[in-house]
């Protein structure tokens, strides 16, 4: 199994780049304590110079980016090469707070994807249906899979992770109720055979499958372990030291 994997998304959180060092420096910690795990901590832009300078351990992710790049007439957008200039890896695509505050639609979405890729960098393609439904992944998960991944080839699919993350179980949803681990072994195996219908079996064994929606450290193993999910990405816990450090203690012990 390859190493598991932490993603930290602070949102717009927290109000000051001096609260930001202080819990940078924390993760950071946390991280150097349990190197087993892959840590990376998605940060607003104004913190990434920052925090990336207190950072060796984890790893700098971006919140979002532009497709156009390097530089251009796109007032308020940031490009890969600059997230790349300040050492940012990894760039979270079509979270579902961009998709419904920003108005960001699948065009949108399949063109910062194929933009993070062919850069080499790491694409973190979120998915996930807003109602909870049945026992089946929706229609719309596998469209928009199908749209973000239209066209990327073998090479850029090797930094491909997709991340299932159905609305109603991120904990700022109201009456949020986390995914169970049999849930996300569901959808793991859904989101798999629609990667293998786009890429072929050998193809979408590369592409790697993260669960986000209220991880703790209670509940992180399963995802883990049952669910067969290569990572996790972490949102509200992710802002408390203690509660971030449980989930990889959890995950290495
Ligand atoms: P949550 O957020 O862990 O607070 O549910 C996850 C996310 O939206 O990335």
């Amino acid at each position: 199994m390859s190493q598991v994997s932490v993603v930290a998304n602070w949102k717009m959180n927290p109000s000051s780049v001096k609260e930001a060092l202080t819990l940078a420096k924390k993760i950071e910690q946390a991280s150097a304590l349990h190197p087993t795990i892959q840590v990376s901590v998605a940060v607003p832009f104004p913190f990434l110079a920052a925090v990336g300078a207190v950072c060796s351990h984890a790893k700098l992710s971006a919140q979002d980016a532009f497709w156009e790049d390097p530089v251009g007439a796109y007032t308020g957008e940031v490009s890969l090469s600059q997230l790349q200039s300040v050492g940012v890896s990894s760039v979270i695509v079509g979270h579902s707070e961009r998709r419904m505050h920003l108005g960001e639609t699948d065009e949108m979405i399949h063109k910062k994807a194929h933009a993070v890729l062919e850069r080499g960098m790491r694409a973190l393609l979120c998915v996930g249906e807003r109602e909870r439904a049945g026992s089946d992944i929706p229609q719309m998960v596998e469209d928009q899979i199908t749209s973000a991944c239209a066209g990327m080839t073998k090479k850029m699919i090797q930094n491909l992770v997709v991340v299932y993350e159905p609305i109603w179980a991120i904990s700022t949803t109201p009456g949020a109720d986390p995914a169970s681990a049999d849930d996300a072994f569901r959808a793991r195996l859904a989101i798999q055979k629609i990667l293998t219908r786009i890429f072929g079996r050998a193809g979408a064994e590369k592409i790697r499958i993260f669960y986000g929606g209220s991880v703790t450290g209670d509940d992180v193993v399963p995802y883990i372990n049952d669910a067969k999910m290569d990572g996790v990405l972490v949102g509200g816990a992710s802002l408390v030291p203690q509660k971030f450090e449980k989930i990889l203690k959890s995950l290495s012990g």
